[in-house]
């Protein structure tokens, strides 16, 4: 989500005038997009600054903003140190550029009010994908499900769609300037709605683009994933089988605190649906270990439901409490911190050999896969990724990023397909 607001930031700045520098050391303006999520994200952020400090320092005219939602979540307090000339939560980027000529020595200037229909829908961003294969897409802003642990609607306001005509418009543009794969983004994918239309049938405007441009999206909410969404994938060819379906928890006590509105036997059910519909459909997830007051047999919930579903891969967190959120005004964080860590571990131990399980179940595999690039480990192979999401690299046979090729799992990591050319 912030690579695309990055993108239209870069829109916004390049209209005013802006050029993109490579190095730090060319910038007149150097500005952060920030996350909030957890407390290692801001501390992250915070480092960043002091690099920027020293910009300042070598160079008077350097202006340094911080954008995004630790802008948002912090306001003022970041100019206290005296190092930070703007600040732009994630519903003022229209503004930047009238922020940046406001400033002045003692002036720094700050824009953190959100808004109930900011869409940026008529904005084309500025891709940084430098293959040009994979473009994202930002089809609604802000969340209105306030999870209990979660600061996001905080940062970014009350959940609104983008009207799905200039969706469609932006997906035809990428596809005119050779790009072969968008992802739809959202907080919440599955609420999207603009008048009548849903998301699934968001999902079938976005595919009748060409049936060469292939569509993905996230994130998926385990409450609201529709049958008529699943049924969709299902019926186009170009819709990519992946569903990233963060559970967060195993245990319905921690899924009630947490406010997550399902159940593990109802997040279960929509595994199975997605299973029914799809056999070979990628299945992704979130966890966080150590929310206020599991206990160890709840946090062994969780292990078990992992067991069980057998994800792809998983994004998996220690519990990060965040000033203002539901949980962190009414729970204790009192999981000790070696505790959270070990069960954090044990988490990540389980989750490597169920991806490595699920990696394997993959050789012999024929894959059709979109070409992105060079490999990271060795240059001379491609790679690209299956429907299912899994990264495959494979001999570069003359191929080029954007080529669509079938491949033969001949091997693999716990996060990658090694793979042949076919004949
Ligand atoms: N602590 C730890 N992880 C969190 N996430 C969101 N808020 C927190 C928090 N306070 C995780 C959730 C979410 C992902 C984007 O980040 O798993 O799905
Ligand atoms: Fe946060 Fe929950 Fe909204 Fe996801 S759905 S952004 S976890 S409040």
């Amino acid at each position: 989500m912030n690579v695309a607001d990055t993108e239209v930031i870069f829109s916004i700045l390049a209209k005013a005038g802006f050029e993109r520098t490579s190095t730090i050391e060319d910038a007149d303006l150097i500005m952060a997009n920030t996350c909030s999520i957890r407390d290692n994200a801001e501390q992250r952020i915070w480092g960043r600054l002091k690099q920027f400090s020293q910009q300042k320092k070598a160079r008077k005219d350097v202006l340094v903003g911080i954008v995004g939602c630790m802008a948002e979540r912090l306001k003022e307090k970041l100019l206290e140190s005296g190092e930070v000339d703007i600040v732009a939560g994630p519903d003022a980027y229209r503004r930047l550029p009238e922020l940046i000529a406001a400033v002045k020595p003692s002036s720094p200037q700050i824009d953190v009010l959100l808004s109930r229909d900011e869409t940026y829908a008529d904005i084309t961003p500025v891709r940084t994908d430098t293959n040009g294969v994979s473009a994202f897409i930002s089809i609604m802003r802000g969340c209105n499900n306030v999870c209990s642990y979660c600061v996001v609607p905080y940062t970014r306001g009350a959940e609104r769609s983008r009207d799905p005509r200039t969706i469609v418009r932006e997906a035809c543009d990428v596809f005119s300037k050779g790009y072969k794969e968008v992802t739809l983004l959202g907080q919440n994918v599955d609420s999207y709605r603009f008048g009548d239309v849903t998301f699934a049938d968001l999902l079938g405007m976005v595919a009748d683009v060409d049936p060469s441009l292939r569509v993905r999206f996230s994130t998926s909410h385990p409450k609201d994933i529709s049958d008529e969404v699943i049924a969709m994938m299902a019926s186009r060819e170009n819709i990519c089988h992946h569903i990233h379906l963060p559970v967060q928890s195993g245990n319905n006590r921690i899924l009630e605190k947490m406010r997550r509105r399902y159940t593990r036997e109802w997040y279960l059910e929509r595994i199975a649906a997605i299973r029914r519909a799809m056999p070979d459909c990628g299945i992704t997830t979130d966890v966080i270990a150590g929310f206020c007051s599991e206990t160890e047999e709840e946090h062994r919930d969780t292990l078990s439901l992992m067991d069980e579903v057998g994800f792809d891969w998983a994004f998996m967190f220690a519990y990060s409490e965040r000033p203002g959120t539901l949980a962190a005004r009414n729970y204790p964080d009192d999981v000790p911190p070696d505790v959270k860590t070990r069960r954090l571990n044990e988490i990540i131990d389980l989750q490597n050999r169920k991806s490595l399980e699920c990696y394997r179940r993959d050789i012999g595999r024929k894959l059709r896969v979109l070409v992105e690039g060079p490999s990271k480990r060795d240059p001379s192979q491609l790679c690209g990724r299956a429907g299912s999401s899994k990264m495959c690299v494979f001999p570069a046979g003359g191929h080029k990023p954007g080529d669509y090729i079938d491949v033969i799992v001949r091997d693999c990591t716990s996060a990658t397909l090694i793979c042949d050319l076919t004949a």
